[in-house]
């Protein structure tokens, strides 16, 4: 079909005895307008919510379907739902617990969870892994196959642009939180170049290996524009998916970030092998 590459997805809904459809037992609908967020986003289809026409921006060739076959060769919908009898996690519980317990073979499928993040990470929307030895410059380390994958909060994991009744909350209930955490997945940095560490009050623009989003001196939270980039006459890329900006507000990637995506289809060896 073109070259576009279609990545098979579990995701997997990881509740604590809820009933289908309540709180973190998300619903299938949910579930399915994630894949569709990440569909508009990552092919940049025409007329889709806050479609960007900018020239800069690319369709990435990649796109999602939920998994057909389980690994054991049954038929699925691509949702596994699972009571882990807890509550609410952490991300270091989510990688110690959840992940290895439910994970599905990740050289064959792309694996996502919803889960309640609580405790230390109850403010988190989501998170990611990188892809490991990729050998594209800039990839910041991947991890352990039995951790790979991404993960975000139930109230963040789909749009409420394709129902209703969801567990979702605004300004994050467009379903951009998995589209950034995907982005991370296939090795994108954020805008600012990461370097939060060594430059705490955004004073400077690290690089996150892309000409074409212009140098950004620290996360944007807000849309308000425009924002001076460190290169004079440029301005930061706030509508970049790879930002910290509102869910509306985020409707980009750039012709570069589809490079370095592309490179790490082609060379990170869990990567290559879910073409
Ligand atoms: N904080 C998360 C990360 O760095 C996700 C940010 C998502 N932003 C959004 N507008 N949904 O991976
Ligand atoms: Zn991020
Ligand atoms: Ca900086």
């Amino acid at each position: 079909n073109g070259g576009v590459i279609t990545i098979p997805v579990v995701v997997h809904v990881i509740h604590s005895g809820q009933a289908y459809g309540v709180a973190q037992n998300i619903s299938d609908e949910q579930v399915q307008s994630q894949i569709t967020v990440m569909n508009n986003d990552f092919r940049k289809l025409t007329g889709t919510p806050g479609f960007n026409s900018n020239p800069v921006g690319a369709d990435i060739m990649i796109q999602f379907a939920l998994a057909k076959v389980d690994p054991n060769g049954n038929p699925t919908n691509g949702i596994d739902r699972v009571n882990m009898c807890q509550e609410s996690w952490t991300t270091a519980q989510v990688d110690a617990n959840v992940k290895p317990a439910t994970i599905w073979d990740p050289t064959q499928y792309m694996n996502m969870w919803s889960v309640k993040f609580g405790g230390a990470s109850a403010n988190i929307l989501g998170y990611a892994q990188f892809p490991s030895n990729s050998g594209v410059v800039g990839v910041p380390a991947g991890g352990a196959a039995n951790t790979d994958g991404v993960v975000a909060n139930y109230g963040t994991f789909g749009s409420s642009d394709y129902g209703t009744n969801f567990t979702l909350g605004a300004p994050y209930d467009k379903g951009r939180t998995m589209t950034h955490e995907v982005g991370h997945f296939l090795g994108l940095r954020h805008i600012w170049g990461d370097d939060d560490a060594t430059d705490p009050n955004g004073l400077v623009c690290a690089t996150d290996y892309c000409n074409d989003t212009p140098p950004a001196h620290k996360a944007n939270g807000s849309c308000v524009t425009p924002i001076a980039s460190c290169t004079s006459g440029l301005f930061e890329m706030v509508e970049n998916y790879m930002d910290y900006t509102n869910d509306t507000c985020m409707n980009i990637f750039t012709l570069d970030q589809k490079a370095r995506m592309t490179a790490v289809m082609n060379n990170s060896p869990r990567r290559t092998e879910l073409k």
